[in-house]
C-alpha cells in the first residue's frame, strides 16, 4: 500500500488499482485530493502490473465536490479541470464506482473516469449553479456529450441531485449495484472490464450531440426559458452559453470558453452571496446547546390547532414519517383540521405527485381528538391556537396536566412572550417556541426560540426535529416577533412611511422586486392577508410610543375590508379571483386623502432610494437583534431573512449585503434618513461600534 497524502490512498488488488479519497467530511476536491489522484493516476499508469484503476470514496459518499472553502483564496495547481483531463487520458481503464453524493467537481471526475458504477445510495448532481457557478472541470462539456443537451441544461440548470435509477436511464451511469460497498462493485466491474480486454472509452468522444438540431433546439428553449427565469442571476445564462460552445466547439476550445466562464462567475458577488449562504445555513444549525446536549427522543408529534399553521405543521411531520395527534376545540373544528390536512395530500394526488395509496399511509398516521388526554403519549407537542396570550396559557396548563414528564411543550406563537407562556406550566424547563411561517410544510424557515428557562436538551431536540423535518433552524431569543417578525416589522414601517411620503405601494414593490425580491411587501400583505398585520396593530396599540410616527394607509384599507386576494382586493385588484393584483385607483385615492390627514406633500422617490431606505431599515434592526443577542450571530439573521422572507438567496442575507455596499454607507444612509425622523431612525449602537472600528458583520460570525 502507498500512500501520497493522506487524502488519497491506494492498494493493488492483484492487477487493478483501487484508489480511495478520504477527506472528511465529504470528500470534498480540496489541493490534497487533487494532487493525491492526479500522483495516484501517474503512478498506475507507470506501473506495469496495473491494468484498470478504481476511483471510491471513504465515508458516506464519493466525491461532495470542489472544496468550497477555497473559492476566493489564491488557486493552487493541479486545477481540477486538469485531474479531470488527466484521469481522462489515462492509457488504462478507470472505473468511478458511486455511492452517495456525486456533486458537482465530484460528478465531473466520475466523467472523467472511462466508466460509472453506482450503488442504490448514489445521488449525482452538477449543483453548481445554487452558488452561483457553473461545472467548471468539464462538466458543461462532457455531460451533454454524454447524455444530451437537454438533459445536461436541466441538470446544471436546475441544480437538482438524480438518484441512482435515474442516473442509469439519463446515461450518465454504465450500472447499477447492490449492496453497500462501492470499492467491491467498482473492483468487480473493472475485473469484467479487464478481463473483456475493454479500452478506456472517453466521454470527450461521447456522441449525445449529433443530433445538433436537437441539440440546438434545446439550447434555445433553455435561453428563453432562463430569460424568463432566472431573475437576476447571472451563472444560468452562462451555463447555456457554455453549452452552446459545447456543441459549436471543438472540445477543448469548448474547455476553454468554460474556463472563462466559470472565472467570471467565480469572481462575481453573486457567487460569494451564495456561498455564504450554503455555510450560514450549516453554522445557524450549532446552536449551542447542539453540541452541549443530546437531544431527547421523538417519536411522536402532537398538533394543538388544526388551522392554518396546525394543519401545514402536521404535514411537515406527515412528512417527516412521524405520527401526528391533533387537538381541536370540537368536532367540527377536527372535522375542518382534518380536511386542512388532506386538502394538502389531495392537492398533491391531483397534480400526479403522489400516488392515493401513498396518501392513505400518511393519512393513517394522523389521529384526531377534542380531548387532551389524547396527547398523554407523545414525546412533543407544538401548539398552533389564536395568537391570544390568555388562550394559549390555557392550553399550556392543560398540556402540564396530560403530557408525559420530559414531553417537549412547544409554541408557534408569532409575537407572544414565550417566558410567560411557559410560566403557565410547572415544566418552564420543557417549554420552547418552534416557529414555523406559512405555509408551515413549504417554508424553509424555523425560527427555534429559547425562552429563559428552557432546558438545554429541549433546544438540542428543537434542532433536531428540524433536521428531520428537512428545515433550516435558526436560534432565536424571545421579543416582540423573535429575530424575523421584529425586524419585518421595522422595515415594513419603513414602506409605509414611503408611500405616505409620496411612493406608491406599486412603485414599491417594484424597486423591492427589482432588488431581487419576489415579491414587494404589499403583494405579501396582500397574499398573506391584511387583517393578519392588522389584528397586531391593534396587540400593539396600547403599548405604541405616542411620539413615534403611525401611517394609518393600512387600516383605511382593512377597515373597508379589503385584506388582500382572499377578499378581491387590497392594495390591488383581483377580478374574477385573479392571483395578480393590478393597480387600484381607489387605493390611490385614499393615500392622497391620507397624506393630507396627516399633513404630508408628497415627493418624489426614486427606486435607487426606495431600495436604500428599504434595506437602511432591515440592516439597522438586524444589528439591534444581534447587539442585544436576539439572534447569535449576523449570519443567523440572514438566514432568517433568505429563507423566511424571500430576501434574495444570492445576496447572501441583509447583513451580508450590508457588508458587500459597507457598514460606513449604511450608516450615512441611517444618518441622512434620521433628519426626517429621528425617532425611526436611531442608529444601532453594534452598527456604530463597527464602523467605529473598521469592522463589518462578517467578524461577528466566527
Ligand atoms: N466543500 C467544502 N465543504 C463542504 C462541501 C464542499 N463542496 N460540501 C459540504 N461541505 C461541508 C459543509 O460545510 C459541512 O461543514 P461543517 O460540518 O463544518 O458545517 C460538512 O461538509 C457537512 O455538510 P452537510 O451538513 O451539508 O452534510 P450532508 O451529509 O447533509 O450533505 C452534501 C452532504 C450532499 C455533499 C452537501 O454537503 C452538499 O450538497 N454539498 C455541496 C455540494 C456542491 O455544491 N458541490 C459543488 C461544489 S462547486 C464545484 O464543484 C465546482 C466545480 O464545478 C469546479
Ligand atoms: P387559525 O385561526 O387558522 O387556526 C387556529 C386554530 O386553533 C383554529 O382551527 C381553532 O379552532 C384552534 N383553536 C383555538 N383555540 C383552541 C384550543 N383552545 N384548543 C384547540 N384548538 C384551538 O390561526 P393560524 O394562522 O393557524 O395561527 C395559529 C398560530 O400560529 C398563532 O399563534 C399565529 O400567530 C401563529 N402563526 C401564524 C402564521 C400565519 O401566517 N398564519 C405564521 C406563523 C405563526
Amino acid at each position: 500500500m502507498t500512500t501520497s497524502p493522506a487524502s488519497v490512498r491506494t492498494r493493488r488488488h492483484d492487477d487493478i488499482l483501487l484508489v480511495t479519497i478520504d477527506n472528511p467530511p465529504v470528500n470534498a476536491l480540496g489541493v490534497d485530493v487533487r494532487r493525491g489522484l492526479a500522483s495516484a493516476i501517474e503512478a498506475a499508469e507507470a506501473d506495469p502490473a496495473v491494468k484498470a484503476i478504481v476511483l471510491a470514496g471513504a465515508g458516506r459518499n464519493f466525491l461532495g465536490g470542489a472544496d468550497i472553502r477555497e473559492f476566493g483564496k489564491p488557486p493552487q495547481a493541479p486545477a481540477l479541470p486538469d485531474v479531470c483531463d488527466r484521469i481522462e487520458a489515462c492509457a488504462k481503464p478507470v472505473v468511478a464506482a458511486i455511492h452517495g453524493a456525486a456533486l458537482g467537481g465530484g460528478l465531473e471526475v466520475a466523467l472523467g473516469a472511462h466508466y460509472r458504477v453506482a450503488l442504490g445510495t448514489a445521488r449525482l448532481g452538477l449543483p453548481e449553479v445554487l452558488l452561483g457557478l457553473l461545472p467548471g472541470a468539464g462538466g458543461t462539456q462532457r455531460t451533454p456529450r454524454l447524455i444530451g443537451a437537454a438533459a445536461a441544461l436541466d441538470l446544471m440548470l436546475g441544480g437538482r441531485h438524480v438518484g441512482a435509477a435515474e442516473a442509469a436511464a439519463l446515461g450518465l451511469v454504465d450500472r447499477l449495484a447492490e449492496g453497500e460497498d462501492a470499492a467491491a462493485a467498482g473492483l468487480a466491474y473493472a475485473r469484467e472490464l479487464v478481463d473483456a480486454g475493454a479500452a478506456p472509452r472517453r466521454t470527450r468522444e461521447a456522441a449525445a450531440l449529433s443530433d445538433r438540431a436537437a441539440a440546438q433546439a434545446a439550447i434555445d428553449a433553455a435561453r428563453a426559458e432562463t430569460g424568463k427565469k432566472a431573475r437576476g442571476l447571472f451563472s444560468p445564462m452562462k451555463i447555456v452559453d457554455a453549452v452552446q460552445g459545447a456543441l459549436d466547439s471543438s472540445f477543448d476550445d469548448g474547455l476553454a470558453l468554460e474556463r472563462k466562464l466559470f472565472l467570471e462567475c467565480l469572481d462575481s458577488p453573486q457567487r460569494a452571496g451564495l456561498v455564504h449562504a450554503f455555510f450560514s445555513e450549516r453554522e445557524a444549525a450549532k446552536a449551542p446547546e447542539t453540541r452541549s446536549a443530546r437531544p431527547r427522543p421523538i417519536a411522536g408529534v402532537g398538533i394543538v390547532g388544526g388551522g392554518t399553521m396546525g394543519a401545514g405543521i402536521a404535514v411537515a411531520v406527515l412528512d417527516a414519517g412521524l405520527p401526528v395527534v391533533m387537538i381541536e376545540r370540537d368536532e367540527e373544528a377536527l372535522a375542518r383540521g382534518r380536511a386542512n390536512v388532506e386538502k394538502v395530500y389531495a392537492g398533491l394526488v391531483a397534480k400526479g405527485r403522489m400516488q392515493p395509496q401513498a396518501m392513505d399511509a400518511v393519512m393513517a398516521l394522523w389521529r384526531g381528538s377534542t380531548a387532551y388526554d389524547a396527547l398523554s403519549g407523545v414525546d412533543l407537542v407544538i401548539e398552533a391556537v389564536f395568537e391570544d396570550m390568555a388562550v394559549k396559557q390555557d392550553v399550556f396548563k392543560e398540556l402540564d396536566r396530560v403530557c408525559k414528564p420530559g414531553a417537549v411543550l412547544a409554541t408557534n406563537t408569532s409575537y407572544l412572550d414565550i417566558d410567560r407562556i411557559a410560566a403557565a406550566t410547572g415544566r418552564p424547563q420543557d417549554v420552547i417556541g418552534l416557529h414555523f411561517f406559512s405555509p408551515a410544510n413549504i417554508m424553509k424557515l424555523l425560527e427555534i426560540v429559547v425562552p429563559a428557562r428552557v432546558a438545554a436538551d429541549v433546544v438540542a431536540t428543537a434542532f433536531e426535529l428540524a433536521k428531520k423535518l428537512g428545515k433550516t433552524a435558526v436560534r432565536a431569543g424571545v421579543c416582540d416577533g423573535f429575530i424575523g417578525n421584529r425586524v419585518l416589522a421595522v422595515y415594513g414601517a419603513a414602506a409605509q412611511a414611503m408611500m405616505e411620503d409620496g411612493a406608491s405601494p406599486y412603485q414599491i414593490d417594484k424597486a423591492v422586486r427589482g432588488f431581487g425580491y419576489p415579491m414587494g411587501p404589499f403583494q405579501v400583505s396582500d397574499l398573506a392577508g391584511g387583517d393578519i398585520g392588522w389584528a397586531t396593530r391593534k396587540r400593539r396599540a396600547a403599548t405604541r410610543d405616542p411620539k413615534a410616527r403611525y401611517v394609518q394607509i393600512p387600516d383605511r384599507l382593512c377597515e373597508r375590508g379589503w385584506f388582500g386576494q382572499k377578499t378581491g382586493r387590497g392594495y390591488y385588484l383581483y377580478p374574477d379571483g385573479a392571483r395578480v393584483g393590478t393597480p387600484d385607483p381607489e387605493v390611490e385615492a385614499i393615500i392622497d386623502a391620507e397624506r393630507l390627514r396627516a399633513g404630508v406633500a408628497p415627493k418624489h422617490f426614486t427606486d435607487d432610494e426606495i431600495v436604500r431606505r428599504y434595506l437602511a431599515a432591515m440592516i439597522n434592526e438586524g444589528a439591534n437583534v444581534v447587539h442585544q443577542k436576539i439572534a447569535l450571530r449576523p449570519l443567523d439573521v440572514d438566514v432568517t431573512f433568505v429563507h423566511g422572507y424571500g430576501f434574495p438567496r444570492y445576496r447572501g442575507g441583509p447583513m451580508h449585503y450590508a457588508d458587500t455596499v459597507g457598514l460606513p454607507k449604511i450608516l450615512d444612509d441611517i444618518r441622512e434618513f434620521a433628519k426626517e425622523d429621528p425617532l425611526f431612525w436611531q442608529p444601532s449602537p453594534l452598527l456604530v461600534d463597527l464602523v467605529a472600528r473598521g469592522a463589518n458583520f462578517a467578524s461577528l460570525n466566527t
